[in-house]
């Protein structure tokens, strides 16, 4: 029923959909509805298809029908050159619930495990109040490493925490190490 595969530009307006929906919905993802603009799709879309990974969810019937999306990037500092960064996954709201964030994030694993051996980290921010979605990370071994003390404006007079997670990759090929053996 389900398809996961690469994005593709064509992608663009799917995704834009998406996001404008899910940013709806309050305690999700970290932008209000109006904050997601054609510059911020196309500005991540651009980092994650030419430096990191960007997979969607689709009908198996309508390749063109987006109903999930994650995406990470690696930063451009050279220094960081083994790190994605800025994880964000949304999944459309009739479809929460039945996998698709387990399917992506496995998916997303799994190509970084056999394809990605020069990333060994992986991190993103979830906001503390979003339970579910931290509990959920953390069975799928991303490790919770701090905490931002009321970072997030939850926009009813009360400021949250945010929640940094990391997730390593058991597969990373240490360039320095390899240098050493030749
Ligand atoms: C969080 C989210 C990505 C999970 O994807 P999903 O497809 O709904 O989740 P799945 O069906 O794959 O279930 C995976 C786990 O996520 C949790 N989950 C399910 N629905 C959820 C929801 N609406 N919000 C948060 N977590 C949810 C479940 O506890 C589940 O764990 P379990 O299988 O051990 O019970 C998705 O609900 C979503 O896009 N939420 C809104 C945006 C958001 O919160 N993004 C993440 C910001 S860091």
């Amino acid at each position: 029923m389900f398809k996961v595969r690469p994005a593709v530009s064509e992608d663009f307006d799917g995704i834009f959909n998406l996001y404008k929906i899910v940013a709806c919905t309050v305690g999700g993802i970290s932008r209000l509805e109006e904050e997601i603009s054609e510059t911020y799709i196309r500005e991540f879309m651009s980092q994650a298809q030419t430096n990191g990974i960007q997979l969607v969810v689709c009908l198996k019937e309508d390749l063109n029908q987006i109903l999930a999306e994650i995406h990470c990037y690696k930063p451009v500092q050279s220094v960081f050159a083994h790190v994605l960064t800025d994880l964000t996954i949304v999944v459309a709201p009739e479809v929460q619930g039945k996998g698709l964030g387990k399917l992506l994030f496995r998916s997303l694993q799994h190509e970084i495990r056999t394809k990605r051996k020069d990333i060994l980290r992986v991190e993103l921010i979830v906001r503390e109040t979003n339970f579910r979605a931290i509990s959920f990370y953390r069975s799928i071994d991303f490790r919770i490493e701090g905490r931002f003390e009321r970072r997030i404006d939850s926009r009813n007079g009360r400021f949250e925490s945010d929640i940094p997670m990391a997730w390593f990759n058991s597969e990373f090929e240490n360039p320095y190490l390899k240098r050493k053996e030749e």
